[in-house]
C-alpha cells in the first residue's frame, strides 16, 4: 500500500550514545506526529540492536546494505535474512553512495532487491542522476533505465515490499536540493515507469532525497507523487527529523 515514509539515513555516523539521544527524542515526539506517517531509522549495522531496544514498535528500523546471498562465506557481509532475524523491516538498496564508491552496478543492485523481497522485507530502491547527466539533458531517461534494471526481477505479489527514493545525486550532502517541480516531474515519470512494468504504480511509495531540510520538506511533500523522504545529514539531529516528519500536509 502507498504509504508515507521518513526515513533517516545515518550513514556511517553515530556512536551508541548519538544513537540513545536520537532515537530517545524522537520516541518522545512520536505520539505527536502523524499516525499516518511512517518514521524509518537507518543507522549503521552495528548499533540496529540498541536503535531496535529503543524504538519500542513506534519507529521502524532498516539497515543500509545488505549482501545479496542469504549466507556463506563472504565475511564482512550481512544478509537481508539477518536484518529481518534481528528486526529490521527496510533495507536500503542502490544508495549512490553504494553505487559510485563501492562499484554497485544496476544488476547487482537488481539482486539484492530480490534478496532482500524474498526475505520478506522491504527494499528502499534509490535512484539519481548526476549532474553532468541532468545538465545534458538525460536525468529521465537514466533514473527510468535503473528503475527498470533495478526493479526487473520483481515478482508479481512482491510489489508491496517495493519503496522508490528518488535521489539527484547532485543534491547529496550538498545543500542544494531539486525544486518541488522538478521532484515533482521526475516522481511522476518513474511512477509512469512502474506503470508501464506493470506494477501497481499508485500503491507504491516514492520518496525525495537529496539536502531535505525541516525549510524544504513542506514544499517537497505538498507534491502529489511525492510520498516522504529520505533523509541524510538533517536526520542526525533530532529537532531537525523531528520537524521534517512533521510537514506533510495535514489530512493527506
Ligand atoms: P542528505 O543525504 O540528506 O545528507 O543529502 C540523503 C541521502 O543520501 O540519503
Amino acid at each position: 500500500m502507498r504509504r508515507k515514509i521518513v526515513a533517516g539515513n545515518w550513514k556511517m555516523n553515530g556512536s551508541r550514545d548519538l544513537s540513545e539521544e536520537l532515537v530517545g527524542y524522537i520516541r518522545s515526539e512520536a505520539e505527536t506526529l502523524d499516525s499516518g506517517v511512517e518514521v524509518v531509522i537507518i543507522p549503521p549495522a552495528i548499533y540496529i540492536g540498541d536503535v531496535l531496544k529503543q524504538a519500542h514498535k513506534l519507529l521502524s528500523v532498516g539497515v543500509q546494505n545488505v549482501g545479496q546471498w542469504q549466507s556463506g562465506a563472504y565475511t564482512g557481509e550481512i544478509s537481508s535474512e539477518m536484518a529481518k532475524d534481528a528486526g529490521c523491516r527496510y533495507v536500503l538498496v542502490g544508495h549512490s553512495e553504494r553505487r559510485q564508491l563501492f562499484g554497485e552496478t544496476d544488476e547487482l543492485v537488481a539482486a539484492k532487491v530480490s534478496r532482500v523481497l524474498s526475505s520478506g522485507l522491504t527494499a528502499i530502491v534509490c535512484v539519481g542522476e548526476t549532474l553532468d547527466e541532468r545538465e545534458s539533458g538525460q536525468a529521465e531517461a537514466i533514473v527510468a533505465a535503473q528503475v527498470r534494471s533495478g526493479l526487473a526481477q520483481v515478482e508479481k505479489g512482491d510489489w508491496q515490499n517495493v519503496v522508490v527514493a528518488y535521489e539527484p545525486v547532485w543534491a547529496i550532502g550538498t545543500g542544494k536540493t531539486a525544486t518541488s517541480m522538478d521532484a515533482q516531474a521526475m516522481h511522476a515519470a518513474i511512477r509512469s515507469v512502474l506503470k508501464n512494468m506493470g506494477a501497481p504504480a499508485e500503491e507504491i511509495s516514492l520518496l525525495y532525497g537529496g539536502s531535505v531540510k525541516a525549510d524544504n520538506a513542506a514544499a517537497l511533500f505538498a507534491e502529489p507523487d511525492i510520498d516522504g523522504g529520505l533523509i541524510g545529514g538533517a536526520s542526525l539531529v533530532a529537532e531537525d527529523f523531528v520537524s521534517i516528519c512533521r510537514y506533510f500536509p495535514a489530512g493527506t
